[in-house]
């Protein structure tokens, strides 16, 4: 890890956090969406050029599709233009209507995954052996920031344990460790102060293996923009999106717990854990009750965010109040 600076105490934001933030909301659709899209656009008048260059446009951009509307919940799907107009991504920036201006001319072609440790067959992966190896399925899944809001995303991937399986863990491997690109040159946010980049994460081998976890490589039918972790992220939708490392360039075996970049900056305040749970409190604000982007009002958070009947396994016999 390289250390940018000095972490001054007080001075770091917390996952998902603006500055300040004490209990924090989320901005209604509509402005939210203009502030990401900006609004001094001027309209397109059907000539022919510029019907010409819409249509370049649509090539380029597919249009987001998802085949379900809706999580197994019932809970409708977060539109496009919110899961890709308010993301966290500190890389870039710490403002989240921010990070899609600032990131699109971020490369992530060519890309590698290099999955090592302790492994009988380490290997490195290019993006495309990954989209060819690991058929490509659609997992709609709520998101749960530690900030209190919430999404539900139609996110195209494959099983993690998929992956791991290819590289052969060995017996003493007990923890995963994922880490993100560090590029400066290109991300601005790791110029900034404070920060230990890169941006690593880390589970358990169970947790990793555990049919839920998936790498991301895309999100409704499209290529996963690049605020969203181009070209390949984790998900684990029981824990605190931040556990959900974007842009991952390595994938490490390992047999002791890893550092993550949230409980080095504050380890009062984020476990290693971050499962989601209404019980446990973050230190400055309750985890009872979720924003969840687009509607009006509050609702309860769900212990392991709704995933409870699939994972409480994992976690039996621990207190979860230490364990967090
Ligand atoms: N991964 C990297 N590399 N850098 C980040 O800043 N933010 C995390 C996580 N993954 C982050 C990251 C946080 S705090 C959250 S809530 C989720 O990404 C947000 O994912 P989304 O922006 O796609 O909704």
């Amino acid at each position: 890890m390289k250390m940018m600076g000095v972490a001054v105490a007080g001075c770091l934001v917390p996952a998902c956090t603006m500055p300040g933030a004490q209990s924090p909301t989320a901005p209604t659709e509509d402005a939210s969406i203009s502030a990401a899209r900006g609004t001094n656009e001027a309209p397109l008048t059907p000539t022919r050029t510029n019907r010409a260059a819409r249509e370049e446009q649509n090539a380029a951009q597919p249009t987001p599709y998802a085949q379900a509307q809706q999580d197994e919940l019932g809970s409708p799907l977060t539109s496009y233009e919110m899961v890709t107009g308010y993301t966290n991504f500190y890389e870039f920036t710490m403002s989240k209507q921010g990070v899609a201006a600032l990131a699109k001319d971020f490369k992530t072609s060519p890309w590698e995954v290099t999955v090592g440790g302790l492994v009988h067959r380490p290997r490195t992966f290019g993006l495309e052996d990954l989209l060819k190896k690991f058929p490509q399925e659609e997992r709609v899944y709520r998101m749960r920031c530690v900030e209190t809001w919430s999404m539900v995303i139609p996110w195209q991937g494959f099983a993690l344990s998929h992956l791991l399986k290819e590289v052969e863990p060995m017996g003493s491997a007990q923890f995963v460790r994922f880490e993100s690109a560090y590029r400066p040159e290109e991300m601005p946010g790791q110029r900034m102060a404070g920060y230990p980049w890169p941006y690593q994460e880390g589970l358990r081998l169970d947790e990793a293996m555990h049919a839920l976890t998936i790498l991301a490589t895309g999100l409704y039918g499209t290529p996963l923009p690049v605020q969203n972790g181009a070209p390949v992220r984790l998900v684990v939708p029981w824990k605190y999106g931040s556990k959900s490392i974007k842009s991952v360039v390595k994938i490490e075996l390992v047999e002791e717990q890893p550092a993550t970049l949230w409980s080095t900056v504050a380890p009062h305040e984020y476990g290693f854990y971050a499962n989601v749970n209404p019980e446990v409190p973050h230190p400055r604000w309750s985890q009872s009750s979720e924003q969840h982007i687009g509607e009006s009002g509050r609702r309860p958070t769900l212990l392991f965010n709704g995933y409870a009947e699939q994972v409480a396994d994992l976690y039996k016999g621990m207190d979860l109040r230490q364990y967090f």
